[in-house]
C-alpha cells in the first residue's frame, strides 16, 4: 500500500501511521520528523528549516521536493509506505507523481478545538520521536518514553500563537490539494474525529476495516 495520511496539524497524523506501519510492516516517510532532525544539525539548511517550522511556515517547495525524492528513493522496491505531511502544496503534490504512484488518501477530519487541545499537551521523545500526549495518551512513567526510556519534550512549534498560524497555513495552502487528489480518481478513507477520548487504536481498526475493502490491507 502506498498511502498519503492527510490532515491538519495535531490531526493523529504521525500517530495513526506509526501504528499502521507496524500492523501492515510498511514504511512510513514523515517531512516533520526529517525536518526536525535536520534542525538538531548547526547546518546552513538546519538554520534555515528552523526559521519557517517555528513560524509554523511551510518549508520551501524545492528543499521538501529534494529531501522527499532522496528518501523514497531508499525504500526497497515494492515496500508499501505512507506520506505523513507530504504532499503540501500542489507543486509537492504534482512532483509526487512522477516518482510513485498512490493507492490511497486517508484522510483525518479533526475540528479546531481538538487540534488546539491535543497539540498544547503534546509531548514527543527526544530520543525514538513517539509521540504521548499528557492528558490522553500518557506514557506510563511521567515524561519519560515507554518505548525507548528517553526524555520527553515538548515541540518548539506547539505553542498557542504558532498552533493558531499553522491551522492557517493548512486551510489556505493545504487543504486546496484535496481537489486535485479527488481530480486525480484516487480512493479515500475517511476518519471523522468528533471526541477527544477515541483511543487511537479504535481509529486505525475502522482505517484497516476500510483498506481491507480496498484490499489493501
Ligand atoms: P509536521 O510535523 O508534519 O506537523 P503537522 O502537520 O502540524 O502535524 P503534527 O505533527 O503537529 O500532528 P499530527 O497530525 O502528526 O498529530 P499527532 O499524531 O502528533 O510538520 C511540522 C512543520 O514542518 C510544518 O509546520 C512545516 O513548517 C514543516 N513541514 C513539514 N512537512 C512539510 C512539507 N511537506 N512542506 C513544507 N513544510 C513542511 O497527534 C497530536 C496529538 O494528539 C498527540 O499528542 C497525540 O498523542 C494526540 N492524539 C492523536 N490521536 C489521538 C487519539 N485518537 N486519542 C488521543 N490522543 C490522540
Amino acid at each position: 500500500m502506498k498511502a498519503i495520511i492527510f490532515g491538519p496539524p495535531g490531526s493523529g497524523k504521525g500517530t495513526y501511521a506509526s501504528r499502521l506501519q507496524m500492523k501492515l510492516d510498511i514504511d512510513t516517510v514523515s517531512t516533520g520528523d526529517i525536518f526536525r532532525q535536520i534542525m538538531k544539525t548547526d547546518s546552513p539548511l538546519g538554520k534555515k528549516v528552523k526559521t519557517y517550522v517555528e513560524g509554523g511556515l511551510l518549508v520551501p517547495d524545492d528543499i521538501v521536493i529534494d529531501i522527499i525524492k532522496k528518501r523514497l528513493s531508499e525504500i526497497p522496491l515494492g515496500k508499501g509506505f505512507i506520506l505523513d505531511g507530504f504532499p503540501r502544496t500542489l507543486e509537492q503534490a504534482k512532483a509526487l507523481e512522477k516518482v510513485a504512484y498512490i493507492d490511497v488518501v486517508l484522510l483525518l477530519l479533526v475540528p479546531d478545538w481538538i487540534i488546539i487541545e491535543r497539540l498544547s499537551s503534546r509531548r514527543i521523545c527526544r530520543d525514538c520521536g513517539a509521540v504521548y500526549n499528557v492528558r490522553y495518551l500518557k506514557p506510563k512513567v511521567d515524561m519519560v518514553c515507554d518505548k525507548c526510556g528517553g526524555t520527553l519534550y515538548q515541540r518548539s512549534d506547539d505553542t498557542s500563537e504558532v498552533i493558531k498560524r499553522r491551522i492557517e497555513v493548512y486551510e489556505e495552502q493545504t487543504q486546496p490539494i484535496m481537489e486535485h487528489f479527488k481530480g486525480k480518481k484516487i480512493p479515500f478513507v475517511v476518519s471523522n474525529c468528533e471526541a477527544l477520548d477515541t483511543p487511537p487504536e479504535i481509529v486505525v481498526e475502522q482505517m484497516l476495516k476500510e483498506l481491507r475493502k480496498l484490499k489493501l490491507a
